[in-house]
């Protein structure tokens, strides 16, 4: 079995992105364009590609330093001078796969179809190219049948040239050995004055080698990100892309234009996504959820047969049947167990909610933990924050939290106690107490027909 490697040539500035950030980690459904890249190769079984980088190295490598080999290019003198770089390190290997950092809907598949073309062919090189109908920009393919003769650059093609649809990729399997000669040779005499890879094929055919060339039906794999408008045209298709999977696994979403599901987000069968939901980071839904409308989760665990409305959340675990909204912000932190409702205008953070307990309005709970089947009155406040420190508040099993009451922490509640409304509480409450904390009533019998005469 040959043995395979794999370079992806990310060392470009990215110019035309017009930002601060290299032009591999701008994100595309959540997950910066190299992740995409990186992913399909893991498809494909290959362990840790090799990454060439140059522009803003260690930001890149912070990113993705872990999955990858990096390779320096200090100087960045065209995408041939890139691969040179990557040369001592494909020591024993017979092909390599060569891409580029900023091809992010490239599917494992066609990489594939591409690597067993390149070994059943016993091809010296393998180009991936599609038709596109509006080519400008990219390197034409100038070939006969399926042998390549030639990849002319944009910038140095004639009209004629120009004229070709068929274009470069820049995906590409080469045999290591004919890779190294044919990069010996090459000279950066062109338009731009850079040394680029695809001079090596006018080499490739001096020698007599066989240079094949393996065409995507899906010319939208082809797409390179160099713009901020191309990004948002890929966000497009790769949004289009990821909603039709999991109606596929069994997902319903009633309106697809104003949902929006990110690369790693996974979801179950009968789940139902309503209008205007969200769903990023590492959300997991379980079966028989129902989210939206309007819903932004980040990051969320929800159980089977949960309801959410309405609501921002991030980093939280929403408990089996457990419902939440309209109009709640669960922070990082909040876990709600089963059969645990809240409400309107609630807001609750790093706080353990147990089950059947209910929350229905107008709260804020930081830092707690509550027990099962407790209920927590409109307007209870967890006073968590002295201007210094955080402090906890536990609230046993079954209490009843009265209507706007502050609970002041450090702070226990014992279980099955119960504040008077309006109660600030200061002190511990034990067991099956009831704590009241407000002034006697006070009430003049016919004060106001007094008050007017
Ligand atoms: C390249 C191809 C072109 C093809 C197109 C497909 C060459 C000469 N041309 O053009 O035929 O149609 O891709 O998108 O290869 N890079 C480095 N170091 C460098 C230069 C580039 O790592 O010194 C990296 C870039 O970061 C990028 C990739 O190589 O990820 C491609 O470089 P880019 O300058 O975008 O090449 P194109 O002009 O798009
Ligand atoms: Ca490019």
């Amino acid at each position: 079995m040959p043995v395979w490697a794999s370079v992806v040539m990310a060392a470009g500035k990215g110019s035309r992105m017009k930002s601060k950030l290299p032009k591999v980690l701008h994100k595309l459904a959540g997950k910066p364009l190299i992740e995409h890249v990186l992913d399909a190769i893991t498809g494909l079984g290959i362990e840790r590609p090799l990454v060439i980088l140059g522009h803003g190295r260690e930001l890149v490598e912070e990113k993705i330093g872990s999955r990858v080999q990096v390779v320096m290019q200090a100087e960045q003198l065209g995408t041939g001078h890139a691969l040179m770089q990557a040369l001592p390190y494909l020591k024993g290997v017979d092909n390599v796969l060569v891409l580029s950092g900023d091809q992010p809907l490239l599917q494992a598949e066609t990489l594939q179809a591409l690597w067993r073309l390149h070994e059943a062919e016993d091809s010296s090189a393998t180009v991936l190219t599609a038709m596109l109908h509006d080519p400008c920009g990219y390197g034409r393919v100038i070939k006969d049948k399926n042998q390549l003769l030639k990849i002319v650059e944009e910038k140095d093609a004639t009209v004629e040239e120009r004229r070709i649809q068929e274009i470069n990729t820049g995906t590409y399997c080469f045999k290591v050995n004919a890779l190294k000669e044919a990069l010996a040779q090459i000279k950066p005499q062109n338009a731009q004055g850079e040394y680029y890879l695809t001079d090596v094929f006018s080499h490739f055919l001096e020698k007599g080698k066989k240079v094949l060339t393996f065409r995507t039906d899906d010319p939208i794999e082809a797409i390179g990100i160099n713009s901020r408008r191309q990004l948002a045209e890929a966000e497009a298709i790769l949004k289009d892309r990821i909603l039709r999977y999991w109606m596929d696994e069994g997902v319903t979403i009633t309106d697809p234009a104003s949902t929006f599901i990110e690369a790693g987000v996974k979801l179950t069968q009968d789940v139902t996504l309503l209008p205007f939901t969200m769903l990023r980071g590492a959300t997991r839904i379980e079966e028989d959820a129902v989210i939206g409308p309007h819903v932004l989760l980040d990051s969320c665990t929800c159980h089977q047969g949960c309801q959410i409305s309405h609501t921002v959340a991030r980093d939280a675990v929403i408990g089996p049947a457990s419902n939440v909204g309209p109009f709640a912000y669960l922070r990082p932190g909040t876990h709600l167990e089963e059969k645990v409702k809240v409400g309107d205008f609630v807001e609750i953070k790093n706080s353990f909610i147990g089950k059947g307990s209910k929350i229905p309005h107008l709260s804020y709970i930081g830092d707690a933990s509550v027990g099962n089947s407790v209920n927590i009155g409109a307007g209870t406040i967890t006073c968590n924050y002295d201007g210094v420190s955080k402090h906890s508040t536990r609230i046993g099993d079954q209490a009843f939290i009265g209507s706007n009451t502050n609970l002041v922490a450090p702070l226990e509640i014992g279980a099955g106690a119960m504040t008077g409304a309006g109660s600030t509480v200061t002190r511990n409450v034990p067991d099956h107490a009831l704590v009241v904390e407000r002034s006697q009533q006070v009430v003049k019998e016919n004060w106001q027909n007094r008050r007017k005469k």
